[in-house]
């Protein structure tokens, strides 16, 4: 299999990018950065020092990956995805040494715009919705909603974020509207479920 970089892609000497892999257009791997050969990487992406990509990995564009990352086999990103420092993917539900689980890897799946905070831990065959906010150090154990802030351990939810990122003045279930301090959009929760409107 031939690589499919992008000649735009900026790669550290340091940087380890295995034949195979494809990244795409001003995407920047930085120092002691490992690419997999399966890995299917977008444009317009950052993989701070440190970070590993399994085979197994879809990212879409826009994803910013801070240092000491891993994106195990089973785990996409879609695009506009923050990975804070440190933070731990996982694929294998109920690890043991003495047995071999690789054909028991479990997905994960992160929406379009999610932030998942310095530290914390995504448990494996979650989906985190779109601009769900997982504060740092939270464990997160079950599927999180769109726009959902989470926080702790296990992750609870305490509210709800806008897509640029600031609180949005809404309850945790019923219903109402909101918006967005910087942007002025206009967010509505019905039925469990926030969408933004304009
Ligand atoms: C979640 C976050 C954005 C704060 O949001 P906020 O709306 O300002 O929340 P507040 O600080 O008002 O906290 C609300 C409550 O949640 C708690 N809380 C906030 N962040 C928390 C976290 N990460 N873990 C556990 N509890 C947390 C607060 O202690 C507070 O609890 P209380 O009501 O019992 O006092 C911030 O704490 C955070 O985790 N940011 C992520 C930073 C990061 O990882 N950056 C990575 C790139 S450097």
């Amino acid at each position: 299999m031939s690589q499919s970089i992008h000649p735009s892609v900026f790669i550290h000497e340091s940087a380890i990018v295995d034949a195979g892999a494809s990244i795409g257009e001003n995407s920047r791997v930085w120092h002691f950065v490992h690419v997999c050969g399966g890995a299917v990487i977008g444009r317009h992406c950052s993989m701070g020092q440190n970070v590993f990509i399994g085979n197994k990995v879809i990212i879409g564009d826009d994803c910013k990956i801070q240092n000491n990352v891993s994106v195990y086999d089973n785990v996409t990103l879609e695009d506009g995805v923050f990975c804070g420092p440190s933070m731990v993917f996982t694929n294998v539900y109920n690890p043991r040494s003495f047995v071999d689980r690789k054909s028991e890897f479990m997905s994960t799946l992160v929406k379009t715009g999610a932030t998942l905070g310095a530290n914390c831990t995504i448990v494996c065959g979650n989906t985190i919705g779109k601009f769900a906010f997982i504060g740092a150090g939270s464990v997160v154990n079950k599927d999180v909603p769109d726009y959902a802030l989470m926080v702790g351990v296990p992750a609870r939810q305490i509210g709800w974020m806008s897509e640029y990122g600031e609180r949005l003045d809404l309850p945790l279930t019923g219903s109402g509207d909101a918006y967005c301090k910087h942007t002025g959009a206009k967010y509505t929760l019905a039925n469990g479920t926030v969408t933004k409107s304009n």
